[in-house]
């Protein structure tokens, strides 16, 4: 396979957030895709009850989660084909595919990390140059809530509300992204520090049709420790 195709495969799976990136240039090196894998959660279903449900977080990560990255593994083994028969029609009808169940695995294994029991920290305001940073973009850590939910609870359809960091501007913003777009489809610069997923499978279960509870309550299990550390090392 021409070194061009083996680049621009490679190149298309860290693009998109590939997991598995150890085994990226093992996969290169066999002329293939690099697929992606499930994440375990870093915590039981039922840890984050009662803001998230056992069987919500079951679901969504046994069901939805593994669902996008089975779906995204196919696409790259028939972008793989179409690739290697020369067949750009087919190459470019695979995109959406890519771009949705890609996105949708990025997404959901930063979700994932988002969260934390209470038992463990989960819920406990930023500290440190974050905490700084917050009250100094959105004038306190209570504005930025405020602002997250009210972008969150407006966001018609299903997608994302983020809060944001640009890497070059060294700015926070809250940015919303629609269906399954990771933040990175909003400006190369964007470094997702959190990010809720408001698609009614993450809430409807438990919280039926009233999306603001969902957003009220998830910030009682929220992973500011881990912001905090992603914050530090892009911005130092
Ligand atoms: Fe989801």
């Amino acid at each position: 396979m021409a070194l061009r195709t083996l680049a621009s495969k490679k190149t298309l799976s860290l693009a998109l957030g590939g997991g598995a990136r150890p085994l990226a240039a093992a996969a290169a090196a066999r002329g293939v895709a690099t697929t992606v894998s499930l994440p375990d959660l870093p915590y039981d279903f039922g840890a984050l009850e009662p803001a998230i449900s056992g069987e919500i977080m079951r679901l969504h990560h046994q069901k939805h989660h593994a669902t996008y990255v089975a779906n995204y593994n196919k696409a790259l083994e028939q972008l793989d084909a179409a690739v290697s028969k020369g067949d750009a029609s087919a190459v470019v009808q695979l995109q959406g595919a890519i771009k949705f169940n890609g996105g949708g695995h990025v997404n959901h294994s930063i979700f994932w990390k988002n969260l934390k029991p209470i038992s463990e920290g989960g819920g406990e305001p930023p500290h440190g140059k974050l905490g700084w940073a917050i009250d100094e973009h959105f004038g306190s850590f209570e504005a930025l809530v405020k602002k997250m939910n009210a972008e969150g609870a407006a966001l018609q359809g299903s997608g994302w509300v983020w809060l944001a960091l640009d890497k070059e501007a060294k700015k926070l913003s809250v940015e919303t992204t629609p269906n399954q777009d990771p933040l990175v489809t909003k400006g190369a610069s964007f470094v997702p520090l959190l990010g809720i997923d408001v698609w009614e499978h993450a809430y409807y279960l438990q919280y039926k049709n009233v999306k603001p509870d969902y957003l009220n309550n998830i910030w009682k299990v929220m992973n500011w420790k881990y912001a905090g550390e992603v914050y530090e090392n892009v911005h130092a």
